[in-house]
């Protein structure tokens, strides 16, 4: 009989977002009359941009004539988007990218599970604690992670852990690593580091010949001066660091599907003879293999946010999302609760009340003010003790769901 991958036996059941689905859908069955608030899943509740519906409008019109029709398209992405994200998200801070550097896909989930097809297998991995769980569970699938300790690290990880105690800005690593995965503005905790910070890991990764998978996500959030937009922004950075973007959060795309990575020419890994190979080469072989491009209609949707008014109307987006995160942070303050995030992030991070753990928390809030969050644990273990709420609600729901936790918290 054929065989399985044994690395996929030993991820957990079901992917984190997965598991919190299930128990909000059995309380709704057995609750049907329950007005439940969703702030659990990081997805965005705002419509599209509308220079973005016009621009998918147009480019499915154009679908439908022999002459306009477009086919596959470059695996890469197409020019026009292309050339739009180098002038708009790297120019103007004084990146210059060449185009061939840039891969459109199909969003940054994708691609930072992605990637560790091209990096050997035993690499040594390094994640902060806590963590967006595709770049655990993606590296228990290619089997660089070892097995699951009663602790809930896996044994072959190095855990950068981000705690209150050290204002969630993760140390060195005292051990070699290969692979590090960092993830700024932060997914769950929505915390920064400042370019300083950034500065020292760069330096790291240079002097360890380390690779650094730099998930900027959430860049858009940054509200702050001198918090980095892009890892290139940090010299060195050109030599040791992917970068992954992602339209979903920026204007809304998480179902539309786009997003891209900057592997430049000058990132290399090493063969096991010694030899060095640009990374920009493999993920351009793997992706013209494995993936044919994102559609045409989604690309021209992604290029109309680059423009004026798709601009604009991102920022009105975001600045929505924004000001909840404002509303909850000062709602869940009045309540008494400590919290971190929301300021350059979407998402805030709660500390449980006093002897409840990350799930008690989460079951508590869902059995008695109907608020759905997600579990900080579920991010890692030193996320225990925490509770990630997003900001991507519609406005009433924030503000009804930041009622009904302060009379809870009240009782
Ligand atoms: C989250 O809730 O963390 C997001 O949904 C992550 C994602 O974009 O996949």
């Amino acid at each position: 009989m054929i065989q399985v991958n044994e690395n996929f036996i030993k991820l957990p059941g079901n992917y984190l977002f997965s598991s919190v689905a299930q128990k909000v859908n059995a309380f709704k069955t057995a609750h049907p009359e329950a007005a439940l608030i969703r702030l659990g899943i990081g997805d965005v509740t705002r419509p599209l941009p509308p220079a973005a519906i016009k621009a998918m409008h147009h480019a499915v019109d154009e679908m439908a004539s022999a002459d306009t029709f477009h086919g596959y398209g470059p695996e890469q992405g197409y020019d026009f988007l292309i050339q739009a994200i180098l002038a708009h998200d790297y120019q103007p801070r004084g990146i210059e990218l060449r185009p061939t550097e840039v891969f459109v896909s199909d969003g940054a989930k994708s691609d930072t599970g992605n990637f560790g097809d091209i990096l050997g297998t035993g690499n040594k991995v390094a994640v902060t604690d806590p963590v967006y769980p595709v770049y655990i569970d993606s590296n228990v699938m290619a089997g660089r992670a070892g097995d699951l300790k009663a602790n809930g690290q896996w044994s072959h990880l190095t855990y950068l852990p981000c705690t209150a105690e050290n204002h969630f800005v993760p140390s060195l690593p005292t051990e070699p690593v290969d692979m590090i995965y960092l993830c700024y503005p932060n997914n769950p905790t929505g915390t920064t580091l400042t370019k300083a910070e950034l500065q020292k890991w760069v330096e790291y990764a240079l002097e360890h010949k380390a690779l650094i998978l730099y998930d900027a996500a959430y860049e858009a959030y940054i509200h702050e001066a001198d918090v980095p937009h892009s890892i290139y922004e940090i010299e060195g950075a050109r030599s040791c660091a992917v970068e992954f973007r992602s339209f979903s959060k920026t204007a809304g795309f998480t179902g539309v599907r786009c997003g891209y990575t900057v592997v430049p020419e000058e990132v290399k890994a090493m063969t096991t003879s010694g030899e060095e190979v640009a990374l920009n080469h493999l993920w351009n072989r793997r992706q013209c293999t494995k993936f044919n491009g994102t559609s045409y209609i989604t690309q021209r949707g992604a290029e109309a946010i680059y423009t004026p008014e798709g601009q604009a109307e991102i920022k009105e987006t975001i600045e929505y999302y924004m000001e909840n995160a404002r509303l909850m942070r000062e709602g869940l303050q009045g309540a008494g609760f400590t919290l971190y995030g929301g300021v350059n992030a979407p998402y805030i991070w709660v500390k449980a009340p006093e002897g409840l753990d990350s799930w008690s928390f989460f079951d508590m809030l869902l059995h008695e003010v109907n608020v759905v969050g997600t579990p900080g644990v579920g991010f890692g273990p030193s996320g225990e003790g925490f509770l990630r709420l997003t900001a991507f609600g519609n406005r009433e729901d924030c503000q009804e769901a930041m009622s009904r936790i302060k009379n809870w918290a009240g009782r």
